[in-house]
């Protein structure tokens, strides 16, 4: 008992505490449910609350007041009766009482919800015989019956004529019946002087302070959403003497109904003081309500889930379409056989990378087995030469891929350097080392504005001899280049001539019969034993070296049908005659002037007309011709003369029988060849 004194908390209690023992002791019952006349919930999980209808409390402690089923009502009510006057005074005044709460209207569609949620004080602990739907599960059977007992505040979500109803989004207070005495559409104004509009079915979680001043008699009604702090100025203030309405004791709780549209009405958390404010909730331990309402839900679920699905699926088709373009466009053919070649392939993708892609502006020329273009090795940055040698058929290719690997080991500084290789489906690709100025053909023909001077020329004939005598003996087989010619020589950087495309050579085994099978080679530039034997040996290249020499010193092509006259058509048999008429140097390149050594000029033009003599076995060897340039022997200019009766020495070829035929000193036949051979050999045996 003595703790009842403080916990009144009047002052005067110490004067008059004899007086107030006695009050007490006669009106205990009445003092003690005064006492008792507050509650918090924060979740109504274990909470002193009654249910009624489809009211239910779920799993995690919310107070679900309906759930989907239509035209249905929920209840829920504090479970014990609450005294808001005292009986035993005359006046019946109805004491001062706050309460707060947080409610969610979740509707299934958006902006189709009903009916809403009522704040409710009634007589009894329920409404017996209540209706759902418009009448929030408030009145019995109709609104102006006189049975009806309540004091309520109304947060409607239908406009409803029949109550009058300002719009489908206010609170209202309701005496009895449905027909507000006050109402006003829902906002909220911020601390910071702002109205803002506010959804009852926004299906966020929202605060509602109910205060009731029993001395001013004014009801107090404030929203706002849970993370705003409770606003200063009430949203409705409504005048109103409960005296005469409030019996004692008297019911606090929640009434909702669902109409037509599923709805589900929530409350989250509670508070009620009798005779003080209300405590305040602890957001923080509410509740969750359920995740996103279902309408937002059911967006994401339609809208956004496919289109999220759509862009993640598009994503990885484009994935995958271009990881497998990317496999198809860098695909190469590799087998077990090639494994032993490994640092001399190249791959694909990097050579692709390289050429940029094989693109027009990087193609450095067409040659007779391909395309090539200049490129830069990705990671190395080295420049190249990538040849496209295109191939149907997968014979032989394996012994030409040997080969070709084994070229790549011969090393000097008169051979392009053949780097490696790449193959694919249908294609070979050949990767040499790039020569700057590019072919020597086009310092002779092209009529260019710089040609080259007879010391770069006499330089790139000995360049040359010496690597065609690298590839005839300078390894351990013999390696025949089928076409030699100016075309083939490429000039690096300092103009020195190396010679190229010999990878496309075949190969002759010293001592082997000679495997070839076709002819190759360039016409005008092929001896004429082959066209009938059609075996190439190592004096076929020196018949096309001599060919070479005479373009080089002449400057013009070994066959030139465009030539004005009939007679240097035929370059070795225009050399000849000027030759035998003793005025060699009458066919020296005219773009050369006088600026050349005569000596030289001369060794090379009667040294291509030797190399030119139609029997084989007649022409010096590639280790002669070397030595005869170099001037490690001199070219006995007596023996030559025995050349000038020689004119079937220099037939080439078919094409070429009929002019050598018509020539008059063809008549001097057999005699001359077996002359001629003489010649060659007095003039060869000092080279040796
Ligand atoms: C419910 O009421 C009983 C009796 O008044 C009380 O002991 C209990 O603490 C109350 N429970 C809650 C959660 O308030
Ligand atoms: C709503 O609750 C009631 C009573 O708990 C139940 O009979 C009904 O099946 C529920 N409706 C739905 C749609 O869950
Ligand atoms: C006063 O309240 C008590 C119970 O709280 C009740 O039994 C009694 O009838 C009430 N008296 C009047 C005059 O209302
Ligand atoms: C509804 O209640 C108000 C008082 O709150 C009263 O003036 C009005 O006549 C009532 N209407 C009906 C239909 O009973
Ligand atoms: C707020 O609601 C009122 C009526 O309910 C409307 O006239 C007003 O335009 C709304 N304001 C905003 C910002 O939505």
């Amino acid at each position: 008992m003595p703790t009842m004194f403080v916990k009144l908390g009047l002052p005067l209690h110490d004067l008059f505490r004899p007086f107030l023992f006695l009050f007490m002791s006669c009106a205990c019952r009445s003092w003690a449910a005064l006492e008792d006349a507050g509650f918090t919930y924060n979740g109504f999980r274990g909470a002193n609350i009654s249910l009624d209808g489809i009211a239910q409390i779920t799993p995690n402690g919310l107070l679900m007041l309906t759930n989907q089923s239509l035209r249905q009502l929920g209840h829920a009510f504090y479970t014990y009766p609450l005294h808001f006057k005292n009986n035993l005074s005359d006046d019946g005044n109805v004491f001062t009482f706050s309460t707060t709460f947080v409610f969610g209207i979740l509707p299934k569609l958006q902006n189709l919800g009903g009916h809403g949620i009522a704040f409710v004080i009634t007589p009894s602990g329920g409404l017996p015989g209540a209706q759902p739907s418009q009448y929030l599960g408030l009145t019995v059977s109709n609104n102006g019956n006189p049975y009806n007992r309540f004091i309520a505040v109304e947060l409607d979500t239908i406009l409803n004529n029949e109550f009058s109803d300002i719009d489908s989004n206010h609170v209202g207070i309701d005496i009895n019946n449905l027909t507000s005495l006050c109402s006003v559409p829902v906002s909220y104004v911020t601390n910071g002087g702002n109205r803002k509009n506010l959804s009852l079915i926004s299906g966020k979680p929202t605060q509602v302070w109910v205060e009731y001043n029993g001395l001013e008699k004014r009801m107090d009604i404030t929203l706002a959403p849970i993370d705003v702090p409770k606003p200063n100025i009430p949203l409705l203030s409504c005048s109103l003497n409960l005296s005469p309405i409030m019996q004692d004791p008297m019911y606090v709780g929640f009434s909702s109904s669902t109409g037509s549209f599923v709805t589900n009405h929530y409350v989250l958390g509670w508070s009620f003081k009798m005779n003080g404010p209300a405590k305040d909730l602890t957001i923080s331990q509410l509740p969750k309500l359920p995740r996103l309402g279902p309408r937002e839900h059911s967006k994401f679920l339609t809208v956004g889930l496919p289109i999220i699905g759509l862009i993640l699926a598009s994503a990885l088709i484009s994935v995958v379409l271009s990881i497998v373009r990317r496999k198809i466009k860098f695909a190469e053919v590799v087998e077990d056989w090639e494994l032993e070649y490994g640092p001399h392939r190249f791959k694909y993708r990097d050579l692709y990378i390289a050429t940029k892609g094989f693109k027009e502006k990087e193609l450095l020329g067409i040659g007779g087995f391909g395309r090539v273009y200049r490129g830069v090795l990705p990671t190395s940055k080295i420049q190249v030469a990538v040849k496209r040698v295109s191939h149907e058929s997968r014979q032989g290719l394996r012994e030409f891929i040997a080969e070709i690997v084994s070229m790549g080991r011969l090393r000097h500084r008169n051979l392009v350097q053949l780097l490696g290789y790449c193959r694919r489906q249908r294609e070979l690709l050949l990767v040499y080392d790039y020569m700057p100025h590019g072919s020597l053909d086009k310092f002779l023909f092209d009529q260019p504005k710089v040609t080259l001077n007879w010391s770069q020329r006499f330089g790139v004939i000995k360049g040359v001899a010496s690597g065609l005598l690298y590839l005839h003996e300078g390894w351990e087989q013999v390696v025949i280049h089928r076409d030699v010619k100016s075309s083939n020589v490429l000039l690096d950087s300092e103009f020195n001539g190396r010679l190229g495309d010999f990878g496309l050579a075949r190969l002759y085994d010293r001592g082997a019969d000679p495997k070839t099978t076709h002819v190759v080679g360039t016409f005008g530039y092929i001896p004429p034993e082959i066209t009938r034997t059609r075996k190439a040996s190592p004096s076929t290249d020196v018949f096309s070296f001599g060919a070479f020499m005479l373009e080089v010193a002449c400057g013009r092509r070994p066959i030139d049908p465009q030539t004005s006259s009939t007679d240097k058509i035929i370059l070795v048999d225009w050399v000849f005659s000027c030759w035998s008429r003793g005025k060699i140097l009458e066919t020296v390149d005219p773009n050369l002037g006088s600026d050349y050594v005569t000596e030289e000029m001369d060794l090379v033009l009667k040294l291509g007309l030797l190399c030119s003599h139609s029997i084989p076995t007649a022409r010096p060897t590639m280790r002669q011709v070397v030595r005869l340039l170099v001037g490690d022997a001199p070219l006995p200019e007596s023996s030559l003369r025995g050349l000038g009766a020689t004119g079937q020495a220099f037939a080439h070829g078919k094409g070429l029988n009929k002019f050598a035929t018509s020539h008059p000193s063809s008549s001097l036949g057999k005699t001359t060849t077996t002359q001629l051979s003489l010649v060659a050999d007095s003039l060869l045996s000092t080279g040796r």
